[in-house]
């Protein structure tokens, strides 16, 4: 055959494979962490009707989604760990399967529909192995009196509560009803009551259209206080009043994120106060940002977590990643984002010390990846592998510096009025790297004539050679200080008057490695750092404490009572880990066999990695 007609006859050969009738769309990437095919069939509106059952710890629900089917006959649903009882179709029982589950992504739930099918439903129960879920008993939380329920969908875990296509390139706005025991009250990531409804029934509206991964709900005694008409705190009762006094900028940096890249586009800004437990930092659940208590030093000085989950708002939350190999255009855009209302509100050296910081860690993270280097690409192939993986100081920190770098080479005024035009272009949309780029490339990199190694931050590992160089003077003199006391053991209690947070910690991180658990002693007489009230510092404290072997000051009770209490994933996975480096894993061990049943199964998953645990 020649050339022309092998092209003719393969393409008569695509054309007959094509039902062309199915025009099948490729609106959407494929990608490795959904089960679900959108461009055959998608949803796009959730009614969810809960009722929550704090005695069997189980939601019993149905979901009902209106869909658009693109001619197929069926639509796929990712679901992990739940029991579907049955499937209707416009009402009407139709036919599903479940797929033998992945350990990771769970089973497909495969529905079958008719063309003109408008709307599909799934009754349902959460089971005891759901991974989304945390049931606390009264004795977890702040109050100590009522049980506690909490989500966390990120990165795919919403199916293990609802069944949905589980994809961040799906979007979706919801309805949802529901019925929680009458003393306690119910938020979720959608417009919000302000107060507890008499016969425990909620009813809420999501009307922008978010990922999956975003629908989060909270229930428990909580209350509310406004800190401005837009913004405010959800808290226990015996938290309600710290936690207000600690975010009291609230509304100064929704202007100034504002003042930015834009206009706040969902509302109402208002920040939860979990109990203990919850895994993370911070989790920008639409409108109400979820966030850990560790966070309330009682002197403002670790809410860059707010700025954070604020920054969301934009860059993840209105244009988000359009799979988890691209995790870091939400997470280095939200630390630029973060680190920019941070400046604005207080100034460049408090900027400066954060993103320092930042800066060590992921010099940190780039060291212990050097025998998997590929997993220090901004990009990620996380293809058969747990979307978490990628959940490190990468995204965040050299996502953070290629951002800084690209600022300072062109300008800050340019690049100011490129994120803006393109948190505006892409909002409600999502976004791959490679759509990022070429984006760069015509509307900041090209009309200005500037070469910029984009593909070298972005494909490949390690930390490129033109990365901005970060200082901070508050930070030289920390290191003198440091340098002084490690020759002379000689305290000074005049230079630490000042400090804040972000020097003490770090002061305490960068102990050189010929430092003596007699000097640890001798820090900790002065300065009581093993009591110290403020999370962080107590953590990297902890941290050394385990690094240096110092047993002084009963430190390892204060670190028992930390990690019992504590289920904040970075921080618990941080002195598990310094454990196990120093060869104490009998010890860790010992802590985790107790500590273990007061983490979130995201916690928990890490930790039983790192210290090779099975139940
Ligand atoms: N979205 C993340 C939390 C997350 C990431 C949950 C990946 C699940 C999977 C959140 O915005 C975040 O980054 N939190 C940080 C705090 C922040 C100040 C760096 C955290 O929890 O430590
Ligand atoms: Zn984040």
């Amino acid at each position: 055959m020649n050339k022309r007609l092998m092209i003719l006859g393969s393409a008569i050969l695509i054309l007959a494979s094509c039902n062309c009738k199915q025009t099948v769309s490729d609106k959407y990437e494929i990608e490795p962490h959904s089960h679900a095919k959108p461009n055959q069939a998608v949803i796009t509106h959730l009614d969810l009707d809960i009722n929550v059952d704090f005695e069997k710890e189980i939601i019993k629900g149905k979901a009902t989604y209106k869909i658009e089917n693109n001619d197929s006959k069926q639509i796929i649903l990712d679901s992990k760990y739940l029991d579907i009882e049955k499937v209707e179709a416009d009402g009407v029982a139709t036919d599903f399967t479940l797929s033998t589950p992945d350990e990771v992504l769970g089973s497909a739930l495969v529905i079958n529909i008719m063309k003109n099918t408008k709307t599909i439903s799934v009754y349902y129960n959460t089971t005891d192995k759901t991974e989304a879920l945390q049931w606390l008993k009264p004795e977890q939380t702040a109050d100590k009196t009522s049980p506690f329920l909490f989500t966390q969908g990120q990165a795919i875990l919403t199916r293990t509560w609802i069944p949905i296509q589980d994809s961040p390139q799906i979007r979706v706005t919801y309805n949802a009803t529901v019925k929680v025991p009458n003393n306690l009250m119910a938020v979720m990531s959608a417009e919000n009551p302000k107060e507890k409804s008499a016969d425990g029934v909620y009813n809420f509206s999501m009307k922008q259209k978010i990922s999956p991964y975003l629908i989060a709900i909270a229930i428990g005694d909580i209350e509310y206080k406004a800190v401005s008409e837009r913004t405010g705190v959800y808290a226990e009762k015996s938290m309600i009043e710290k936690a207000h006094y600690e975010f009291a900028d609230m509304e100064k940096m929704v202007l100034a994120a504002e003042g930015l890249y834009g206009k706040y586009d969902w509302d109402q800004f208002d920040v939860i106060v979990l109990p203990p437990s919850f895994p993370f930092g911070g989790m920008e659940n639409p409108r109400l940002t979820f966030a850990t208590p560790t966070v309330i030093a009682g002197d403002r000085s670790l809410t860059s977590l707010i700025a954070h989950e604020l920054a969301h708002s934009w860059s993840g939350n209105l244009v988000t990643n359009s799979t988890w190999d691209d995790f870091w255009m939400n997470e280095g855009f939200t630390v630029y984002f973060e680190t920019r209302i941070m400046e604005s509100l207080y100034g460049k050296d408090r900027a400066n010390m954060l993103a320092l910081i930042g800066r060590q860690d992921l010099a940190e993270q780039v060291e212990s990846f050097k025998n998997n280097p590929e997993d220090t690409k901004l990009k990620l192939s996380l293809e058969g592998r747990n979307p978490d993986d990628g959940m490190n100081s990468i995204a965040y920190d050299k996502g953070y510096l290629f951002l800084r770098t690209l600022e300072e080479t062109v300008g800050r005024e340019k690049f100011d009025v490129f994120l803006k035009s393109y948190f505006k272009k892409h909002a409600f949309s999502t976004i791959t790297t490679e759509k990022f780029i070429k984006y760069l490339n015509k509307n900041l990199l090209e009309p200005n004539k500037i070469d910029f190694n984009t593909e070298e931050w972005v494909y490949k590992p390690g930390v490129p050679s033109n990365a901005s160089v970060i200082k901070s003077d508050k930070f030289k003199d920390v290191s003198s200080y440091i340098a002084e006391f490690s020759k002379t053991s000689v305290v000074n209690t005049e230079i630490v008057k000042d400090w804040t947070t972000q020097e003490w910690v770090y002061f305490v991180r960068n102990f050189p490695k010929n430092f003596t658990k007699e000097q640890m002693s001798t820090l900790d007489k002065s300065y009581d750092l093993t009591n110290s009230g403020n999370s962080y510092i107590a953590m990297v404290w902890y941290e050394q404490s385990i690094n240096f072997d110092y047993r002084g000051n009963d430190v390892d009770a204060k670190i028992k009572e930390f990690l019992t209490r504590v289920g904040r994933r970075w921080y618990v996975s941080t002195l598990f880990k310094a454990y196990k480096t120093n060869d104490k894993v009998e010890e860790a061990l010992e802590i985790y066999k107790e500590s273990r049943s007061n983490y979130h199964s995201v916690t928990a998953n890490t930790i039983d990695d790192i210290l090779g645990y099975s139940k």
